[in-house]
Protein backbone atom coordinates (compact mmCIF):
# COMPACT_ATOMS: atom_id res chain seq x y z
CA UNK A 1 0.00 0.00 0.00
CA UNK A 2 2.98 2.10 0.75
CA UNK A 3 4.55 1.97 -2.19
CA UNK A 4 1.57 2.40 -4.29
CA UNK A 5 1.34 5.62 -2.44
CA UNK A 6 4.65 6.87 -3.24
CA UNK A 7 3.92 6.00 -7.11
CA UNK A 8 0.86 7.55 -7.06
CA UNK A 9 2.17 10.68 -5.56
CA UNK A 10 5.01 10.34 -8.27
CA UNK A 11 2.79 9.98 -11.39
CA UNK A 12 0.35 13.47 -9.98
CA UNK A 13 4.07 15.41 -9.87
CA UNK A 14 4.86 13.73 -13.48
CA UNK A 15 0.85 15.19 -14.42
CA UNK A 16 1.50 18.40 -12.78
CA UNK A 17 5.04 19.01 -14.92
CA UNK A 18 3.18 17.63 -18.06
CA UNK A 19 0.39 19.88 -17.43
CA UNK A 20 1.90 23.06 -15.91
CA UNK A 21 0.79 25.46 -18.71
CA UNK A 22 -2.85 24.82 -17.94
CA UNK A 23 -2.06 26.73 -14.74
CA UNK A 24 -1.78 29.73 -16.55
CA UNK A 25 -5.21 29.81 -17.82
CA UNK A 26 -7.01 30.97 -14.75
CA UNK A 27 -9.25 33.53 -16.50
CA UNK A 28 -10.17 31.25 -18.94
CA UNK A 29 -14.19 30.17 -16.74
CA UNK A 30 -17.12 30.51 -18.51
CA UNK A 31 -19.28 32.18 -15.02
CA UNK A 32 -20.20 28.77 -13.60
CA UNK A 33 -19.87 27.75 -9.98
CA UNK A 34 -19.22 24.54 -11.12
CA UNK A 35 -17.80 24.37 -14.14
CA UNK A 36 -14.60 25.94 -15.06
CA UNK A 37 -12.92 25.81 -18.26
CA UNK A 38 -9.42 25.91 -18.03
CA UNK A 39 -8.19 25.81 -21.99
CA UNK A 40 -10.49 23.57 -22.75
CA UNK A 41 -10.53 21.55 -19.68
CA UNK A 42 -12.77 21.89 -17.03
CA UNK A 43 -11.61 22.27 -13.85
CA UNK A 44 -14.07 20.35 -10.45
CA UNK A 45 -14.29 22.92 -7.47
CA UNK A 46 -15.19 21.44 -4.38
CA UNK A 47 -13.98 18.01 -5.30
CA UNK A 48 -11.42 16.04 -3.70
CA UNK A 49 -10.15 12.52 -5.16
CA UNK A 50 -10.02 10.27 -2.37
CA UNK A 51 -8.36 7.42 -4.09
CA UNK A 52 -7.66 7.61 -7.77
CA UNK A 53 -11.12 5.94 -8.75
CA UNK A 54 -13.16 7.96 -5.89
CA UNK A 55 -14.11 11.69 -6.72
CA UNK A 56 -15.89 12.99 -3.52
CA UNK A 57 -17.59 16.16 -4.30
CA UNK A 58 -19.38 18.96 -2.02
CA UNK A 59 -22.15 21.85 -2.86
CA UNK A 60 -23.84 22.01 -6.04
CA UNK A 61 -22.56 20.54 -8.83
CA UNK A 62 -22.93 19.97 -12.48
CA UNK A 63 -20.66 17.71 -14.82
CA UNK A 64 -20.40 19.91 -18.04
CA UNK A 65 -18.23 17.98 -20.10
CA UNK A 66 -19.78 19.42 -23.50
CA UNK A 67 -16.36 19.37 -24.93
CA UNK A 68 -15.91 15.48 -24.58
CA UNK A 69 -12.80 15.81 -23.00
CA UNK A 70 -10.97 12.83 -21.90
CA UNK A 71 -9.55 14.49 -18.85
CA UNK A 72 -10.65 16.78 -16.11
CA UNK A 73 -8.85 18.78 -13.83
CA UNK A 74 -8.47 18.81 -10.20
CA UNK A 75 -6.00 21.49 -8.31
CA UNK A 76 -3.83 21.53 -11.58
CA UNK A 77 -4.03 17.64 -12.11
CA UNK A 78 -5.25 16.22 -15.03
CA UNK A 79 -7.38 13.10 -14.62
CA UNK A 80 -9.10 10.72 -16.72
CA UNK A 81 -13.04 10.94 -16.43
CA UNK A 82 -12.85 7.29 -17.39
CA UNK A 83 -11.26 6.34 -14.03
CA UNK A 84 -13.56 7.33 -12.14
CA UNK A 85 -15.66 3.92 -10.55
CA UNK A 86 -17.19 6.06 -7.59
CA UNK A 87 -18.68 9.42 -7.31
CA UNK A 88 -20.17 10.46 -4.13
CA UNK A 89 -21.71 14.35 -4.22
CA UNK A 90 -23.24 15.51 -0.58
CA UNK A 91 -24.71 18.95 0.61
CA UNK A 92 -25.87 20.38 -2.66
CA UNK A 93 -28.66 23.53 -1.46
CA UNK A 94 -30.06 22.32 -4.55
CA UNK A 95 -29.47 19.81 -6.78
CA UNK A 96 -30.96 18.72 -9.66
CA UNK A 97 -29.91 15.54 -11.27
CA UNK A 98 -29.37 14.42 -14.46
CA UNK A 99 -28.23 10.95 -14.54
CA UNK A 100 -27.51 10.27 -18.19
CA UNK A 101 -25.29 13.58 -18.12
CA UNK A 102 -23.30 11.69 -15.40
CA UNK A 103 -23.00 8.52 -17.06
CA UNK A 104 -21.88 10.61 -20.08
CA UNK A 105 -18.94 12.48 -17.99
CA UNK A 106 -18.08 9.31 -16.18
CA UNK A 107 -18.44 6.15 -18.57
CA UNK A 108 -17.24 3.56 -15.91
CA UNK A 109 -19.11 4.84 -12.76
CA UNK A 110 -19.96 1.75 -10.61
CA UNK A 111 -21.36 3.44 -7.62
CA UNK A 112 -23.14 6.85 -7.36
CA UNK A 113 -23.85 8.27 -3.80
CA UNK A 114 -25.85 11.44 -3.08
CA UNK A 115 -25.48 12.50 0.29
CA UNK A 116 -28.04 15.26 2.63
CA UNK A 117 -28.73 18.36 0.89
CA UNK A 118 -31.58 19.49 -1.12
CA UNK A 119 -31.58 17.05 -4.02
CA UNK A 120 -35.22 18.24 -5.46
CA UNK A 121 -35.51 16.43 -8.78
CA UNK A 122 -34.02 13.97 -10.86
CA UNK A 123 -34.70 14.44 -14.18
CA UNK A 124 -33.57 11.86 -16.46
CA UNK A 125 -33.10 8.13 -16.64
CA UNK A 126 -29.50 5.90 -16.17
CA UNK A 127 -28.91 4.77 -19.68
CA UNK A 128 -28.66 1.58 -20.49
CA UNK A 129 -24.96 1.43 -21.37
CA UNK A 130 -23.96 2.32 -17.17
CA UNK A 131 -22.40 0.14 -15.32
CA UNK A 132 -23.49 0.99 -12.20
CA UNK A 133 -23.73 -1.63 -9.43
CA UNK A 134 -25.22 0.78 -6.78
CA UNK A 135 -26.97 3.60 -6.39
CA UNK A 136 -26.98 5.66 -3.04
CA UNK A 137 -29.31 8.00 -2.19
CA UNK A 138 -29.35 9.33 1.27
CA UNK A 139 -30.63 12.24 3.45
CA UNK A 140 -32.17 14.49 0.71
CA UNK A 141 -35.49 15.99 0.34
CA UNK A 142 -35.90 13.81 -2.94
CA UNK A 143 -39.64 13.03 -2.99
CA UNK A 144 -41.02 11.59 -5.91
CA UNK A 145 -38.68 9.73 -8.98
CA UNK A 146 -39.60 9.53 -12.46
CA UNK A 147 -40.96 6.43 -13.36
CA UNK A 148 -38.94 4.95 -15.63
CA UNK A 149 -35.21 6.49 -14.19
CA UNK A 150 -33.78 3.22 -12.87
CA UNK A 151 -35.33 1.15 -16.11
CA UNK A 152 -32.89 0.53 -18.25
CA UNK A 153 -30.32 -0.18 -15.70
CA UNK A 154 -29.11 -3.71 -17.14
CA UNK A 155 -26.18 -4.97 -15.03
CA UNK A 156 -27.05 -6.28 -11.61
CA UNK A 157 -27.41 -3.62 -8.79
CA UNK A 158 -28.48 -2.23 -5.44
CA UNK A 159 -30.69 0.32 -4.66
CA UNK A 160 -30.46 2.43 -1.64
CA UNK A 161 -33.12 4.97 -0.80
CA UNK A 162 -33.33 5.51 2.75
CA UNK A 163 -33.95 8.65 4.81
CA UNK A 164 -35.57 10.92 1.71
CA UNK A 165 -38.91 12.20 1.57
CA UNK A 166 -40.58 9.46 -0.45
CA UNK A 167 -43.97 8.87 -0.04
CA UNK A 168 -44.95 6.35 -2.47
CA UNK A 169 -43.30 4.57 -5.24
CA UNK A 170 -44.51 3.29 -8.30
CA UNK A 171 -43.71 -0.25 -8.15
CA UNK A 172 -43.42 -0.88 -12.08
CA UNK A 173 -40.45 1.43 -12.00
CA UNK A 174 -38.85 -0.85 -10.28
CA UNK A 175 -39.81 -3.78 -11.69
CA UNK A 176 -36.17 -4.43 -13.39
CA UNK A 177 -34.61 -7.84 -13.03
CA UNK A 178 -31.11 -7.18 -12.76
CA UNK A 179 -32.32 -5.20 -9.46
CA UNK A 180 -31.15 -7.42 -6.85
CA UNK A 181 -31.65 -5.58 -3.21
CA UNK A 182 -33.95 -2.49 -2.83
CA UNK A 183 -33.49 -0.22 0.72
CA UNK A 184 -36.42 1.94 1.69
CA UNK A 185 -36.71 3.06 5.22
CA UNK A 186 -36.25 6.18 6.85
CA UNK A 187 -38.72 7.65 4.43
CA UNK A 188 -42.52 9.26 5.25
CA UNK A 189 -44.68 6.47 3.28
CA UNK A 190 -48.36 6.78 2.85
CA UNK A 191 -49.48 3.34 4.33
CA UNK A 192 -53.23 4.50 2.54
CA UNK A 193 -51.84 5.00 -0.91
CA UNK A 194 -51.76 2.26 -2.68
CA UNK A 195 -49.02 -0.35 -1.24
CA UNK A 196 -50.25 -3.39 -1.60
CA UNK A 197 -47.86 -4.71 -3.77
CA UNK A 198 -45.65 -4.81 -0.66
CA UNK A 199 -47.18 -8.13 0.29
CA UNK A 200 -46.50 -10.22 -2.60
CA UNK A 201 -43.36 -11.57 -1.36
CA UNK A 202 -42.38 -14.24 -3.93
CA UNK A 203 -40.13 -15.15 -5.93
CA UNK A 204 -38.77 -12.13 -7.94
CA UNK A 205 -41.02 -9.74 -6.88
CA UNK A 206 -40.22 -5.89 -5.42
CA UNK A 207 -41.68 -6.95 -2.38
CA UNK A 208 -38.52 -9.78 -1.90
CA UNK A 209 -36.09 -7.34 -3.39
CA UNK A 210 -36.77 -4.50 -0.45
CA UNK A 211 -34.43 -5.65 2.29
CA UNK A 212 -35.42 -3.67 4.94
CA UNK A 213 -39.16 -4.37 5.10
CA UNK A 214 -39.99 -4.00 8.72
CA UNK A 215 -37.95 -0.79 9.13
CA UNK A 216 -40.86 1.12 6.95
CA UNK A 217 -43.07 3.30 8.68
CA UNK A 218 -45.81 5.36 7.52
CA UNK A 219 -47.18 8.98 7.99
CA UNK A 220 -50.03 10.36 8.77
CA UNK A 221 -52.64 9.07 9.12
CA UNK A 222 -50.42 6.30 10.84
CA UNK A 223 -48.16 8.39 11.63
CA UNK A 224 -44.75 5.60 13.03
CA UNK A 225 -47.00 2.80 12.56
CA UNK A 226 -45.29 -0.09 11.00
CA UNK A 227 -45.87 0.17 7.35
CA UNK A 228 -45.95 -4.11 6.40
CA UNK A 229 -48.63 -4.51 9.60
CA UNK A 230 -50.74 -1.72 8.17
CA UNK A 231 -50.88 -2.21 4.63
CA UNK A 232 -51.72 -6.16 5.83
CA UNK A 233 -54.72 -4.57 7.78
CA UNK A 234 -55.63 -2.38 4.94
CA UNK A 235 -55.92 -5.09 2.33
CA UNK A 236 -57.84 -7.33 4.97
CA UNK A 237 -60.20 -4.53 5.01
CA UNK A 238 -60.49 -4.17 1.31
CA UNK A 239 -61.42 -7.51 0.92
CA UNK A 240 -63.90 -7.58 3.60
CA UNK A 241 -65.35 -4.95 2.07
CA UNK A 242 -66.00 -5.67 -1.15
CA UNK A 243 -68.87 -7.80 0.61
CA UNK A 244 -70.75 -4.47 1.70
CA UNK A 245 -72.70 -2.24 -0.64
CA UNK A 246 -70.31 0.34 1.78
CA UNK A 247 -67.43 2.49 1.60
CA UNK A 248 -64.76 1.39 4.32
CA UNK A 249 -61.63 3.17 5.47
CA UNK A 250 -58.84 2.64 8.08
CA UNK A 251 -58.89 5.59 9.88
CA UNK A 252 -56.69 4.86 12.65
CA UNK A 253 -54.05 2.68 14.42
CA UNK A 254 -53.27 2.27 17.91
CA UNK A 255 -49.74 0.59 18.61
CA UNK A 256 -46.14 0.81 19.02
CA UNK A 257 -44.63 3.27 16.84
CA UNK A 258 -41.13 3.49 15.51
CA UNK A 259 -40.02 0.88 17.70
CA UNK A 260 -36.53 -0.79 16.70
CA UNK A 261 -37.99 -4.37 17.26
CA UNK A 262 -39.58 -6.00 14.27
CA UNK A 263 -43.04 -5.77 14.77
CA UNK A 264 -44.59 -6.18 11.72
CA UNK A 265 -47.32 -8.65 13.70
CA UNK A 266 -50.47 -6.97 13.10
CA UNK A 267 -51.15 -8.25 16.43
CA UNK A 268 -50.13 -5.63 18.34
CA UNK A 269 -51.83 -3.18 16.40
CA UNK A 270 -55.40 -2.03 17.06
CA UNK A 271 -57.67 -1.11 13.79
CA UNK A 272 -60.17 1.32 14.04
CA UNK A 273 -62.46 1.26 10.40
CA UNK A 274 -65.21 3.75 9.75
CA UNK A 275 -67.71 2.40 7.15
CA UNK A 276 -69.82 4.25 5.32
CA UNK A 277 -73.75 2.90 4.38
CA UNK A 278 -75.38 5.99 4.23
CA UNK A 279 -78.10 6.93 1.61
CA UNK A 280 -77.93 3.11 0.21
CA UNK A 281 -81.39 2.47 0.36
CA UNK A 282 -80.93 -0.33 3.05
CA UNK A 283 -84.46 -1.35 4.98
CA UNK A 284 -82.23 -3.38 8.02
CA UNK A 285 -78.86 -2.99 9.61
CA UNK A 286 -76.28 -5.17 7.45
CA UNK A 287 -75.99 -8.76 9.01
CA UNK A 288 -72.02 -8.11 8.08
CA UNK A 289 -70.13 -5.46 8.17
CA UNK A 290 -65.82 -5.55 8.18
CA UNK A 291 -64.36 -6.90 11.38
CA UNK A 292 -63.47 -4.39 13.54
CA UNK A 293 -65.85 -1.95 12.60
CA UNK A 294 -65.30 1.05 15.32
CA UNK A 295 -67.60 3.90 13.50
CA UNK A 296 -70.83 3.30 10.95
CA UNK A 297 -72.79 5.41 9.06
CA UNK A 298 -76.48 4.26 8.46
CA UNK A 299 -77.75 7.51 7.26
CA UNK A 300 -80.66 8.18 5.17
CA UNK A 301 -81.96 4.97 4.71
CA UNK A 302 -84.93 3.27 5.71
CA UNK A 303 -84.03 0.94 9.00
CA UNK A 304 -86.57 0.72 11.78
CA UNK A 305 -85.44 -2.30 13.60
CA UNK A 306 -82.53 -2.30 15.87
CA UNK A 307 -82.65 -5.69 16.80
CA UNK A 308 -79.33 -6.52 15.08
CA UNK A 309 -77.55 -4.40 17.57
CA UNK A 310 -78.35 -6.73 20.00
CA UNK A 311 -78.48 -9.80 18.23
CA UNK A 312 -75.33 -9.48 15.66
CA UNK A 313 -71.75 -9.79 17.18
CA UNK A 314 -70.35 -7.60 14.72
CA UNK A 315 -71.90 -4.34 15.72
CA UNK A 316 -69.64 -5.40 19.06
CA UNK A 317 -66.93 -2.76 18.69
CA UNK A 318 -69.18 -0.75 16.41
CA UNK A 319 -68.24 2.51 19.34
CA UNK A 320 -69.93 5.14 16.74
CA UNK A 321 -73.39 4.69 15.50
CA UNK A 322 -74.76 7.04 13.32
CA UNK A 323 -78.71 6.34 12.29
CA UNK A 324 -79.91 9.96 11.01
CA UNK A 325 -83.07 10.45 8.79
CA UNK A 326 -84.68 6.58 9.54
CA UNK A 327 -87.47 5.39 10.26
CA UNK A 328 -86.89 3.94 14.05
CA UNK A 329 -89.36 4.31 16.32
CA UNK A 330 -87.76 2.57 19.36
CA UNK A 331 -84.98 2.29 21.10
CA UNK A 332 -86.38 0.10 23.56
CA UNK A 333 -84.66 -3.21 22.39
CA UNK A 334 -81.54 -1.81 23.20
CA UNK A 335 -82.31 -1.52 27.35
CA UNK A 336 -79.30 -3.41 29.05
CA UNK A 337 -77.57 -4.24 26.06
CA UNK A 338 -73.93 -4.70 26.08
CA UNK A 339 -73.86 -2.10 23.34
CA UNK A 340 -75.72 0.29 25.26
CA UNK A 341 -73.25 0.29 27.45
CA UNK A 342 -70.39 1.03 25.44
CA UNK A 343 -71.14 3.27 23.04
CA UNK A 344 -69.55 6.45 22.39
CA UNK A 345 -71.73 8.13 19.55
CA UNK A 346 -75.00 7.51 19.24
CA UNK A 347 -76.71 9.78 16.81
CA UNK A 348 -80.77 9.23 16.04
CA UNK A 349 -81.30 12.58 14.83
CA UNK A 350 -84.57 12.82 11.95
CA UNK A 351 -85.99 9.42 13.20
CA UNK A 352 -90.09 8.81 14.17
CA UNK A 353 -89.24 8.22 17.80
CA UNK A 354 -91.78 9.60 20.06
CA UNK A 355 -90.19 8.32 23.54
CA UNK A 356 -87.44 6.41 24.60
CA UNK A 357 -86.44 4.16 28.21
CA UNK A 358 -85.27 7.42 30.03
CA UNK A 359 -84.37 4.84 33.14
CA UNK A 360 -81.95 2.88 30.88
CA UNK A 361 -80.05 5.90 28.80
CA UNK A 362 -80.11 7.13 32.40
CA UNK A 363 -78.09 4.08 33.42
CA UNK A 364 -75.78 4.52 31.12
CA UNK A 365 -75.01 7.82 31.37
CA UNK A 366 -74.87 7.77 35.30
CA UNK A 367 -71.86 5.40 34.84
CA UNK A 368 -70.47 7.93 32.31
CA UNK A 369 -67.39 6.04 30.93
CA UNK A 370 -67.98 6.28 27.50
CA UNK A 371 -70.59 8.09 26.31
CA UNK A 372 -69.77 10.93 24.29
CA UNK A 373 -72.45 12.33 22.42
CA UNK A 374 -75.89 11.65 21.90
CA UNK A 375 -77.94 13.63 18.95
CA UNK A 376 -81.84 13.08 19.60
CA UNK A 377 -82.80 16.27 17.53
CA UNK A 378 -85.86 15.89 14.92
CA UNK A 379 -88.06 13.42 16.28
CA UNK A 380 -91.52 13.70 17.03
CA UNK A 381 -91.11 13.85 20.96
CA UNK A 382 -94.45 13.10 22.78
CA UNK A 383 -95.11 15.43 25.56
CA UNK A 384 -97.55 14.66 28.54
CA UNK A 385 -97.08 14.09 32.09
CA UNK A 386 -95.73 10.76 32.23
CA UNK A 387 -92.79 10.71 29.63
CA UNK A 388 -92.03 14.60 29.52
CA UNK A 389 -90.97 15.12 32.91
CA UNK A 390 -88.06 12.18 33.05
CA UNK A 391 -86.53 12.72 29.92
CA UNK A 392 -86.50 16.17 30.49
CA UNK A 393 -84.25 16.01 33.48
CA UNK A 394 -82.28 13.66 31.79
CA UNK A 395 -81.76 16.66 29.17
CA UNK A 396 -81.17 18.58 31.28
CA UNK A 397 -78.91 16.68 33.51
CA UNK A 398 -76.63 15.81 30.87
CA UNK A 399 -76.03 18.75 28.42
CA UNK A 400 -72.68 18.18 27.79
CA UNK A 401 -73.45 15.10 26.13
CA UNK A 402 -76.65 15.53 24.32
CA UNK A 403 -75.54 17.99 21.59
CA UNK A 404 -78.70 18.80 19.73
CA UNK A 405 -80.95 19.67 23.07
CA UNK A 406 -81.88 23.03 20.74
CA UNK A 407 -83.64 20.48 18.22
CA UNK A 408 -85.02 18.46 20.76
CA UNK A 409 -88.94 19.28 20.89
CA UNK A 410 -92.82 18.42 21.23
CA UNK A 411 -94.21 16.91 18.65
CA UNK A 412 -95.97 19.06 16.05
CA UNK A 413 -98.88 16.84 15.21
CA UNK A 414 -100.08 14.96 18.13
CA UNK A 415 -99.58 16.71 21.33
CA UNK A 416 -102.48 19.07 22.25
CA UNK A 417 -101.74 22.77 20.92
CA UNK A 418 -100.02 24.61 23.16
CA UNK A 419 -96.79 22.52 23.86
CA UNK A 420 -96.82 21.29 19.91
CA UNK A 421 -93.26 22.36 18.51
CA UNK A 422 -91.94 23.69 21.93
CA UNK A 423 -88.14 23.04 23.15
CA UNK A 424 -88.81 20.42 25.67
CA UNK A 425 -85.65 21.70 27.85
CA UNK A 426 -88.23 24.95 28.53
CA UNK A 427 -91.41 22.95 29.26
CA UNK A 428 -92.12 24.08 32.52
CA UNK A 429 -93.88 21.12 35.19
CA UNK A 430 -97.38 23.16 34.85
CA UNK A 431 -97.17 23.23 31.07
CA UNK A 432 -96.21 19.36 30.40
CA UNK A 433 -99.15 18.26 33.18
CA UNK A 434 -101.74 20.79 32.55
CA UNK A 435 -104.98 18.33 31.83
CA UNK A 436 -107.94 19.43 29.94
CA UNK A 437 -110.36 19.30 33.40
CA UNK A 438 -108.48 20.42 36.27
CA UNK A 439 -110.38 18.33 38.93
CA UNK A 440 -110.25 15.38 36.88
CA UNK A 441 -109.86 12.15 39.05
CA UNK A 442 -108.51 8.79 38.79
CA UNK A 443 -111.81 6.14 39.14
CA UNK A 444 -108.80 4.55 41.38
CA UNK A 445 -108.27 7.59 43.62
CA UNK A 446 -112.57 8.12 44.45
CA UNK A 447 -112.80 4.60 45.08
CA UNK A 448 -110.01 5.15 47.84
CA UNK A 449 -111.34 8.57 48.94
CA UNK A 450 -114.93 6.75 49.75
CA UNK A 451 -113.54 3.86 50.87
CA UNK A 452 -111.49 6.12 53.49
CA UNK A 453 -114.47 7.93 53.80
CA UNK A 454 -116.46 4.62 54.99
CA UNK A 455 -113.78 3.22 57.67
CA UNK A 456 -113.96 6.77 59.33
CA UNK A 457 -117.75 6.77 59.35
CA UNK A 458 -117.60 2.82 60.99
CA UNK A 459 -114.87 3.48 63.41
CA UNK A 460 -117.12 6.98 64.59
CA UNK A 461 -120.24 4.73 65.11
CA UNK A 462 -118.12 2.14 66.97
CA UNK A 463 -116.44 5.17 69.34
CA UNK A 464 -119.99 6.41 69.33
CA UNK A 465 -122.15 3.33 70.71
CA UNK A 466 -119.31 2.11 72.94
CA UNK A 467 -119.63 5.82 75.07
CA UNK A 468 -123.43 5.40 75.00
CA UNK A 469 -123.62 1.88 76.56
CA UNK A 470 -120.97 3.17 79.24
CA UNK A 471 -123.16 5.96 79.73
CA UNK A 472 -127.02 4.65 79.49
CA UNK A 473 -126.38 1.16 79.33
CA UNK A 474 -128.10 0.97 75.86
CA UNK A 475 -127.10 -1.35 73.21
CA UNK A 476 -126.74 -0.48 69.50
CA UNK A 477 -130.00 -1.16 67.70
CA UNK A 478 -127.98 -3.65 66.06
CA UNK A 479 -126.65 -5.49 68.66
CA UNK A 480 -130.17 -5.90 70.23
CA UNK A 481 -131.46 -8.02 66.47
CA UNK A 482 -128.24 -10.50 66.60
CA UNK A 483 -130.03 -13.54 67.87
C1 LIG B 1 -23.47 26.04 -15.61
O1 LIG B 1 -23.17 25.17 -16.70
C2 LIG B 1 -24.23 24.37 -17.15
C3 LIG B 1 -23.74 23.44 -18.23
O2 LIG B 1 -22.90 24.08 -19.10
C4 LIG B 1 -25.37 25.25 -17.61
O3 LIG B 1 -26.45 24.47 -18.01
C5 LIG B 1 -25.79 26.15 -16.50
O4 LIG B 1 -26.78 27.04 -16.93
C6 LIG B 1 -24.61 26.95 -15.99
N1 LIG B 1 -24.98 27.74 -14.84
C7 LIG B 1 -24.67 29.01 -14.70
C8 LIG B 1 -25.12 29.67 -13.43
O5 LIG B 1 -24.05 29.63 -15.54
C1 LIG C 1 -11.24 3.93 -3.00
O1 LIG C 1 -11.96 4.33 -1.85
C2 LIG C 1 -13.19 3.65 -1.68
C3 LIG C 1 -13.83 4.19 -0.45
O2 LIG C 1 -13.84 5.54 -0.47
C4 LIG C 1 -12.96 2.19 -1.54
O3 LIG C 1 -14.20 1.52 -1.43
C5 LIG C 1 -12.21 1.68 -2.73
O4 LIG C 1 -11.90 0.32 -2.55
C6 LIG C 1 -10.94 2.45 -2.94
N1 LIG C 1 -10.31 1.99 -4.13
C7 LIG C 1 -9.04 1.67 -4.18
C8 LIG C 1 -8.53 1.17 -5.47
O5 LIG C 1 -8.36 1.78 -3.20
C1 LIG D 1 -15.45 23.66 -26.56
O1 LIG D 1 -14.25 23.59 -27.34
C2 LIG D 1 -14.12 24.64 -28.27
C3 LIG D 1 -12.85 24.40 -29.07
O2 LIG D 1 -12.71 23.07 -29.35
C4 LIG D 1 -14.06 25.98 -27.57
O3 LIG D 1 -14.02 27.00 -28.48
C5 LIG D 1 -15.31 26.16 -26.69
O4 LIG D 1 -15.17 27.31 -25.92
C6 LIG D 1 -15.50 24.97 -25.79
N1 LIG D 1 -16.79 25.15 -25.14
C7 LIG D 1 -17.09 24.63 -23.98
C8 LIG D 1 -18.41 24.96 -23.39
O5 LIG D 1 -16.35 23.85 -23.42
C1 LIG E 1 -42.69 -6.60 -14.82
O1 LIG E 1 -42.42 -6.33 -16.18
C2 LIG E 1 -42.71 -7.40 -17.05
C3 LIG E 1 -42.30 -6.99 -18.42
O2 LIG E 1 -41.03 -6.46 -18.39
C4 LIG E 1 -44.19 -7.70 -16.99
O3 LIG E 1 -44.48 -8.82 -17.81
C5 LIG E 1 -44.58 -8.02 -15.57
O4 LIG E 1 -45.96 -8.18 -15.47
C6 LIG E 1 -44.15 -6.92 -14.65
N1 LIG E 1 -44.38 -7.36 -13.29
C7 LIG E 1 -44.96 -6.60 -12.39
C8 LIG E 1 -45.13 -7.17 -11.03
O5 LIG E 1 -45.30 -5.47 -12.64
C1 LIG F 1 -53.01 -1.07 -6.65
O1 LIG F 1 -51.91 -1.66 -7.30
C2 LIG F 1 -52.18 -2.94 -7.84
C3 LIG F 1 -50.90 -3.47 -8.46
O2 LIG F 1 -49.80 -2.81 -7.97
C4 LIG F 1 -53.27 -2.81 -8.87
O3 LIG F 1 -53.58 -4.11 -9.36
C5 LIG F 1 -54.50 -2.20 -8.25
O4 LIG F 1 -55.47 -1.98 -9.23
C6 LIG F 1 -54.15 -0.86 -7.62
N1 LIG F 1 -55.31 -0.37 -6.91
C7 LIG F 1 -55.63 0.91 -6.89
C8 LIG F 1 -56.83 1.28 -6.11
O5 LIG F 1 -54.97 1.74 -7.48
C1 LIG G 1 -41.79 -19.27 -8.22
O1 LIG G 1 -41.37 -19.59 -9.53
C2 LIG G 1 -41.55 -20.93 -9.87
C3 LIG G 1 -40.99 -21.15 -11.26
O2 LIG G 1 -40.25 -20.08 -11.70
C4 LIG G 1 -43.02 -21.28 -9.85
O3 LIG G 1 -43.21 -22.65 -10.14
C5 LIG G 1 -43.57 -20.97 -8.47
O4 LIG G 1 -44.97 -21.15 -8.46
C6 LIG G 1 -43.28 -19.55 -8.09
N1 LIG G 1 -43.68 -19.35 -6.71
C7 LIG G 1 -44.41 -18.32 -6.35
C8 LIG G 1 -44.76 -18.23 -4.92
O5 LIG G 1 -44.78 -17.48 -7.15
C1 LIG H 1 -60.05 -6.82 15.47
O1 LIG H 1 -60.96 -7.21 16.47
C2 LIG H 1 -60.68 -8.44 17.08
C3 LIG H 1 -61.75 -8.71 18.06
O2 LIG H 1 -62.98 -8.53 17.46
C4 LIG H 1 -59.34 -8.38 17.75
O3 LIG H 1 -59.02 -9.64 18.30
C5 LIG H 1 -58.29 -8.01 16.75
O4 LIG H 1 -57.07 -7.83 17.40
C6 LIG H 1 -58.66 -6.72 16.06
N1 LIG H 1 -57.70 -6.47 15.02
C7 LIG H 1 -57.12 -5.30 14.88
C8 LIG H 1 -56.14 -5.19 13.80
O5 LIG H 1 -57.41 -4.36 15.58
C1 LIG I 1 -70.99 8.71 3.34
O1 LIG I 1 -71.38 8.52 2.01
C2 LIG I 1 -72.30 9.47 1.53
C3 LIG I 1 -72.76 9.08 0.15
O2 LIG I 1 -72.06 8.03 -0.38
C4 LIG I 1 -71.66 10.84 1.55
O3 LIG I 1 -72.55 11.80 1.09
C5 LIG I 1 -71.23 11.16 2.96
O4 LIG I 1 -70.53 12.38 2.97
C6 LIG I 1 -70.35 10.08 3.52
N1 LIG I 1 -70.15 10.34 4.91
C7 LIG I 1 -68.94 10.33 5.48
C8 LIG I 1 -68.88 10.67 6.90
O5 LIG I 1 -67.94 10.06 4.85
Amino acid sequence: MANFGIENKILQYLIIILNLKYLSATHDSNGNSSCVLYEQKFQLKNCVLINHSHLECNGNYNFCNDNKSEFFMLNTILIPYDSILKLSISDSSKLIVDPRNIIKTFPNLRVLTILRGKLIKIITSFPAEAKISEIRIDRTKLDTLPDDVFKYLSLPHAIDLRNNALAKINPESFNITSLTSLYLAGNPWKCNYNMSWILKINNNSLAMKIKDTEKLHCTSPYEGRPLFAVVEIIETLRNECKQTVCDCELIHVVGPRNSHQQINNKRQLMAFVAVNCSYRGLEEMPDFIPTNTTRLYLTGNKIFDLTKIVTNPVYREVRDLYLDDNLIESITILDGSYWLEHFRVFSLRGNKLADLPTYALENVLVQGENAVSIYLGNNPWTCDCLFTPGFQDLLLQYTNIIKDIHDIKCNLLINNGENSGKLIKDLTRTEICVMPNEFFLHPIDILNIILATTILLIIGKFIYDYWLFKRTGILPWIVTKIP
